[in-house]
């Protein structure tokens, strides 16, 4: 078995080494890293993982996992340069950080894989798109693959679309928070309690993505089944229609794909 060291445990860290536990890995092949010691050392044992300082993780691990946030990579790309050598595989979650952005500040030749994450990590439902670099091998992407599968499903593409991946299932969980909200005040205006309007929606929305989920049919399919001639759905559907809100959202995803590309080439 492999060692993987975590830099930065912070949420993404810590939502990983949890994960990866949780779904049979030794603690003892799993190593974080850190800023603040006491960070550290409180993650260390809860999990009962090593806790390292940059160097010596990096000089200890087959594969190091950044997840610091993009504008500590560059510090942290040069505190492990020296410590990264042939066969090593650096996977980046920081958002925004390119592959080659990766390579130029490594030594020539390492296997860089990007991860776009999602908060629902957490959760283990997270989703995330990864891309390889330049020099990454299969193996390299398959080890990041598994390393992601533990707090979520994967999928692989060209680096060319970790925009899109940002814009839909990276920024994706605060588009869907928003609209249960609106369901909720709905529900406060028609005089129900909060917390029922609440439960209502949470619950509605668990079972409908289940249902996408799990009888794979498409969406619209779905909908037609809750859309009876002349009922109460279509009566609210030809609002949303009427409000441009399916418009809305496609230009919505689109400007966080071009922020993205903003973001990924250095403008602020
Ligand atoms: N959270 C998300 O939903 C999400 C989604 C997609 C992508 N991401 C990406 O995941 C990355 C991590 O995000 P996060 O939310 O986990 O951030 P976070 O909670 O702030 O964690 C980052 C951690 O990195 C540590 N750190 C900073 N510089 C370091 C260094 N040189 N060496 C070792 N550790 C260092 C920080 O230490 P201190 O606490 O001492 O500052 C902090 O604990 C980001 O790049 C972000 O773009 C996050």
């Amino acid at each position: 078995m492999t060692t993987t060291a975590i830099f930065g445990a912070g949420v993404m860290g810590e939502t990983l080494v949890s994960g990866l536990i949780r779904s049979g890995r030794r603690a003892g092949d799993l190593v974080v890293t850190g800023r603040t010691p006491d960070k550290v050392r409180t993650l260390a044992e809860h999990y009962g993982v090593r806790g390292l300082a940059n160097a010596e993780a990096a000089d200890t691990a087959d594969t190091l996992v950044l997840c610091v946030k993009p504008q500590d990579m560059a510090a942290l790309l040069e505190e492990i340069h020296d410590h990264v050598v042939p066969g090593n595989a650096v996977v980046s979650l920081a958002a925004g950080i390119t592959t080659e952005y990766l390579e130029s500040r490594l030594p020539e030749g390492t296997s860089v894989i990007r991860v776009m994450p999602n908060t629902p990590a957490l959760v283990d439902q997270g989703m995330a798109g990864i891309s390889p670099g330049r020099h990454c091998t299969d193996d390299h992407l398959a080890e990041a693959e598994a390393l992601l599968s533990s707090c979520g499903k994967v999928v692989r593409l060209a680096e060319k679309h970790l925009d899109a991946v940002t814009a839909i299932s990276g920024s994706g969980p605060a588009y869907i928070f928003y609209v249960v909200e609106a369901m909720i005040e709905a529900g406060v205006v028609l005089g129900l309690p909060r917390a029922t309007a609440t439960e209502l929606v949470v619950q509605t929305l668990y079972g409908a993505a289940t249902m996408l989920r799990e009888t794979h049919e498409h969406p619209t399919v779905l909908r037609e089944q809750v859309s009876s001639p002349g009922g109460t759905t279509v009566a609210a559907l030809r609002q949303l229609d009427d409000h441009k809100v399916r418009a809305a959202f496609v230009t919505a995803i689109e400007a966080a794909a071009a922020r993205s590309k903003q973001l990924a080439s250095g403008q602020v």
